[in-house]
């Protein structure tokens, strides 16, 4: 007896690379004909699947607009070159839930309380991707350390809480890449020095791999496998420098030599 292969969805158009983000040549420009801006031009680069890579560049660079790229959020026709997120390109990655976005604020629900901002993305997906859902919404705030918090409404949440909801949130439906513009950027510093051991510690738990955009060069050596460097407007990619340290990763890490020697490579490479 044979039985008929039973399609999950619409045949999603493959691009040939199966586990991985990879640029191609990629060119993005803003707006049309006289107010076109280039703000960014030749990209290549690869990112493999559980690898951490840190985008850094001046302001104005693109690495925002590198993201939206990959994310498929940007308009037809503004993206040149190729884009193959987990080897599907961008737009169908989207619909196949294959990426997930935190920003630098925390975009949460005020009425819901942290639990349920949690749960929002499985109750606006269809039933058969709510049964492939692996972690529940109470693992996942387990997860970033807030199950006593889980009742909360987001006014009641430090800054930091509230960035590990929408980091929980972003990994409900668990994506092969999470894209993170800036996600520390707004909190203090001693905040944001537990927030990157934090986010070691739930990236090592997932499957995911991440771009993280930051523009501290502190916080992208201490997390990042590899440190993409941009340069000014229209944003190329420099050099892609790799940080050389085993993981798991301690805080002490980050007053040793070596690392204040990798931070100034990074200087150096942006300011080349
Ligand atoms: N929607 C848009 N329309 C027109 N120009 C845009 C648009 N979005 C960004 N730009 C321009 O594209 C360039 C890159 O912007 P982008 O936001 O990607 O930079 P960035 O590296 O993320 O900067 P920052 O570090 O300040 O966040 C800038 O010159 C910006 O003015
Ligand atoms: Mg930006």
């Amino acid at each position: 007896m044979t039985v008929a292969a039973t399609a999950t969805g619409p045949r999603e158009e493959t691009t040939g690379t199966p586990d991985l983000v990879r640029l191609t040549d990629v060119s993005i420009v803003h707006g049309r004909g006289r107010k076109a801006v280039v703000a960014v031009d030749g990209a290549d680069l690869e990112i493999g699947r559980k690898e951490f890579v840190a985008v850094i560049g001046p302001s104005g660079c693109g690495k925002s607009t590198l993201l939206k790229a990959v994310a498929g959020l940007l308009p037809a026709g503004s993206v040149q070159g190729r884009i193959a997120v987990d080897g599907l390109d961008p737009a169908a990655a989207r619909r196949a839930n294959r990426f997930a976005f935190v920003f630098q604020e925390p975009v949460l629900a005020p009425w819901r309380t942290a639990l349920q901002n949690v749960r929002l993305p499985l109750e606006v997906a269809g039933r058969d991707v709510r049964a492939r859902a692996g972690r529940t919404p109470e693992e996942l705030l387990e997860l970033v350390g807030l199950q006593s918090f889980a009742d909360k409404l987001p006014a009641e949440l430090s800054g930091g809480m509230k960035q590990r909801v929408s980091i929980a949130r972003a990994l409900t439906l668990e994506p092969s890449v999470l894209l993170m513009d800036e996600p520390f950027g707004a909190l203090d510093e001693i905040t944001r020095d537990h927030m990157h051991s934090e986010l070691l510690t739930i990236w090592s738990a997932t499957g995911s791999s991440v771009v993280l955009v930051t523009h501290s060069l502190t916080e992208a050596a201490f997390v990042a496998d590899r440190v993409v460097v941009m340069s000014p407007r229209p944003g190329r990619i420099k050099t892609v420098l790799r940080m050389p340290f085993a993981r798991p990763r301690d805080p002490a890490l980050k007053t040793s030599v070596e690392f204040l020697e990798a931070v100034n490579e990074i200087r150096a490479a942006l300011e080349a």
